[in-house]
């Protein structure tokens, strides 16, 4: 796990002990508003699309999560210069300086996403050699639709077991069709078109908020890009992008794990930078539980007042705007306390369940066949010792802790801290129990900070 220390003029990242832990208590019901950070999901490719730009980008609202620092981490290792002000939320990437397209097993290995280099290194360089991403918890994740849409647009990819060496002296535009809108593919397909000549479309494309994020990024740098009903992204080809300033969208996944935290206590949450058109099926679903939803004008902005006995609700999960994979395992958290049986089927992931395991220690009903979890609600969980196995299930393990008797410990705190920044404080002012016990092992400097957040406008676009 990482953490960052701010000292006067660096920022250490601390690598902590296997033993951390996070203890969660019986918590009261929630109440308060709550600010939102920008979305991991959206920060970690946008960070990538900066490749395809020299010079200094700045980006506000990021989050001092994990798999952030190790996406700068990565932007270092090519040689891009890096100023992160995770008090600030703030950090600024020049990318002048960058002339390598190797990303290292080492790297590769902490953060599935590092893939999210590749479109834009093939743009750049005609090159990208990536270290063969390994399978992970939640299925073994191919991405194969990269590397065949990439070969498609002219491409020589070398894969052995390690490696993977993609060349292109020129990439040709293409009609893309993407059997399955993977947002990685559709994101990667994408970058490395902005730079491509000619007019490439990508069809069945993901059009998540993150998604879309990226595209607003790309075009302040320039692109030509146009999303078209239904899920058709088209874009044509300039000869350069330039640097931009940008704002992350708020963090619809952190939105969803705070409206639970409320309803899972009986409390009341509001959060004003919550956008509802961004997370449409999950707020109905917590409507049919009975929770009172109040959006804000324009969809900006979300309430929940929780019911005191909510109801069983069932769902599959889905591509944008379908219910979202990344809030199956919280909300299951929620329904295993809910008056009768719900079925939950995961549709995405092909191993998305393993929570299932971890909250039947703490006394949750829950039978599983494939990919589907049949869960009759309980008058009472238990606390115990339980182990996170990916960011979203740790996230339901805190939430079914807060509204347990007894205390939880859970392990595997690396993926809590690899996808939140901070919800911990945030659930806390809240008036939860929870509290993150570090242990502290070898800290390593990694990030330069100057003595002032002095920074130089970055180009109008
Ligand atoms: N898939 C393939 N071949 C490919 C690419 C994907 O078979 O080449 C399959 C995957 O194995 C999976 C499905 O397609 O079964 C969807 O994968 P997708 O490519 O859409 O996911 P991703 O880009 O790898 C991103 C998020 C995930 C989120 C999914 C789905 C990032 C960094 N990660 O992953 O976030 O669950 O989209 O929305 O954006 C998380 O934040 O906890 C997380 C896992």
């Amino acid at each position: 796990m990482l953490r960052i220390i701010k000292k006067q003029k660096k920022l250490k990242v601390k690598i902590m002990s296997q033993n951390s832990y996070i203890a969660v208590e019986p918590s009261p019901a929630l109440q308060g508003t709550v600010e939102l950070v920008g979305a991991k999901n959206a920060v970690l490719v946008i960070i990538a699309s900066l490749l395809l730009t020299k010079g200094k980008s700045r980006l506000t609202n990021v989050p001092a999560s994990d798999d952030v620092l190790q996406m700068i981490k990565l932007m270092q290792s090519l040689g891009a210069e890096i100023f992160f002000y995770p008090n600030e939320h703030l950090l600024e990437v020049d990318t002048s300086q960058v002339t390598k397209w190797q990303v290292s097993a080492d790297i590769m290995k902490k953060m599935r996403a590092s893939i999210l280099v590749m479109g834009p290194l093939l743009a750049r360089f005609g090159k990208a050699d990536i270290a063969a991403p390994g399978g992970c918890v939640i299925g073994t994740r191919p991405i194969d639709y990269h590397l065949k849409n990439f070969k498609k647009m002219g491409a020589l990819i070398e894969e052995s077991a390690d490696y993977l060496t993609a060349r292109a002296d020129l990439l040709h535009a293409q009609r893309i069709v993407l059997e399955y809108p993977s947002v990685g593919a559709t994101e990667n397909v994408l970058m490395a078109a902005t730079l491509t000549h000619g007019v490439t479309t990508i069809v069945n494309a993901a059009i998540e908020p993150e998604v879309l994020d990226l595209i607003m990024v790309l075009r302040k740098m320039g692109a030509k890009i146009t999303v078209e009903a239904p899920a058709t992204i088209s874009i044509e080809g300039v000869i350069s992008l330039q640097p931009i300033e940008h704002a992350i969208i708020p963090d619809r996944l952190e939105a969803g794990a705070l409206l639970l935290a409320a309803a899972i206590t009986g409390g009341s949450i509001y959060l004003p930078q919550a956008q509802a058109y961004s997370m449409d099926v999950f707020l109905l679903k917590l409507e049919e539980m009975g929770h009172e939803i109040i959006v804000g004008p324009q969809g900006i902005g979300i309430t929940l007042k929780a019911i005191k006995e909510p109801r069983a609700v069932s769902f599959k999960t889905a591509p944008y705007p379908g219910f979202p994979t990344d809030l199956q395992a919280p909300m299951m958290a929620a329904l295993c306390l809910a008056q009768g049986t719900s079925i939950v089927e995961e549709t995405v992931f092909e191993n998305r369940l393993l929570h299932v395991r971890e909250l039947q220690k703490m006394g949750a009903q829950i039978k599983v066949e494939h990919n589907k979890a049949f869960i009759t609600g309980v008058d009472k969980l238990y606390g115990a010792s339980v182990i996170a196995t990916d960011i979203r299930a740790s996230c339901a393990l805190v939430l079914a802790g807060m509204a347990a008797e007894g205390s939880t410990v859970m392990t595997g705190i690396h993926h809590w801290t690899r996808g939140y920044d901070g919800l911990e404080n945030k659930l806390m002012a809240l008036g939860a129990h929870v509290t993150v016990y570090a242990g502290q092992d070898d800290a390593a400097v990694v990030f330069a900070q100057p003595d002032t957040l002095n920074i130089a406008p970055a180009p109008r676009n």
